[in-house]
């Protein structure tokens, strides 16, 4: 199991199961099969509406004597209406009590974009808070207090650009250690992710798979199917592994660490094998060659009429 070493010694579990996309009713079974399978690492966000069920599975694998907490990896999300300061320890302690833990390992803030704490999802211009008002380097003093209080062992961010990445670093007392961001072969991020190495940031890539479930508002007409691509399909072919695991090795020979999200079980156990797949570095090339710069979660679903919010704001 590859693992991502962070400053203090603690080490995360480079491969993860996501649940973004988990539906109540199945999320429950999904991370207690991970768990029997071996998964160590679990990626969780309060805006997935699901933590109460993981945190039941959680518990359960616990008490069964399965796992115990301090062998888990738990990561979740702040999500964009409780980014005032004082507001963050309130939102983690919901998460930590639907979760049915003491800590996380690590807390994220879910995406540099700010709305009322009354408007859980927006649908119009006005439900949005600027970052002039409510800058993410406020933010983060509540995220850095939730360390301090130690509710979280580590803090970083999700959907950072590098700018945004940057300006928080700069006003920043315990720096920022994860930036989850979308990555895959079509969206390689290799300016991200020379960033990220340059500043001491792990990354994790999320959406490995193309997450071809998304809601239909998060996708766009004639998408390129990653889990298709000729090129993944020779590849996985040659190795008599499927193309799913070849997105997963490929992600984790780069020193990313990777969530792929499945409520099924062959699967969930599938993409765990993943890990003992070995690409050549002529697999590595050719992989490569396939980056069309293109992002399945363009961030669009943040662009209403009358906020400030762009998507050049957003991903600077
Ligand atoms: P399911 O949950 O039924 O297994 P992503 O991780 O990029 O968001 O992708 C998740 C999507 O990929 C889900 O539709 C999931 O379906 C599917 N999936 C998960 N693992 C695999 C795999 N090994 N091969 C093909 N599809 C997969």
């Amino acid at each position: 199991m590859r693992r991502l070493k962070f400053s203090n010694n603690d080490e995360m579990p480079a491969f993860g199961l996501g649940t973004w996309k988990s539906a109540e009713g199945d999320v429950y079974n999904a991370v207690k099969t991970a768990i029997k399978n071996g998964y160590r690492h679990i990626d969780c966000a309060a805006a997935y509406g699901n933590e109460n069920e993981v945190g039941k599975a959680l518990k359960e694998v616990i008490e069964e004597g399965v796992v115990k907490r301090e062998d888990l990896w738990v990561t979740s999300k702040l999500w964009c209406n409780m980014h005032a300061k004082e507001d963050v320890i309130i939102a983690l302690n919901k998460t930590l009590s639907d979760l049915q833990l003491e800590y996380l390992d690590l807390y994220l803030i879910h995406w540099p974009v700010a709305q009322k704490k009354e408007i859980p999802f927006v649908s119009k211009g006005e439900d949005f808070i600027s970052l002039e008002e409510l800058p993410n380097e406020l933010t983060w003093q509540g995220m850095e207090k939730a360390v301090e209080l130690g509710l979280t062992k580590h803090i970083g961010v999700s959907n950072f650009g590098p700018k945004a990445l940057q300006d928080l670093i700069a006003s920043a007392k315990i720096k920022p250690e994860m930036n989850q961001v979308e990555s895959h072969p079509y969206f390689q991020q290799e300016d991200m992710l020379s960033f990220c190495k340059e500043h001491g940031i792990h990354v994790t890539a999320y959406s490995p798979l193309g997450s071809s479930d998304r809601p239909d508002k998060f996708k766009t007409e004639n998408e390129p199917r990653l889990l298709q691509d000729p090129v993944i399909f020779e590849i996985a072919a040659s190795k008599n592994v499927t193309p799913g695991q070849v997105l997963i090795s490929w992600a984790l020979h780069r020193g990313t660490a990777v969530i792929p999200k499945s409520v099924n079980p062959g699967r969930i156990a599938q993409n765990f094998e993943a890990q003992t797949v070995e690409l050549s570095e002529s697999d590595m090339n050719n992989i490569a060659s396939l980056n069309k710069n293109h992002r399945y979660l363009s961030g669009e679903h943040w662009l209403y009429e009358g906020s400030s919010y762009t998507l050049e704001s957003i991903w600077r």
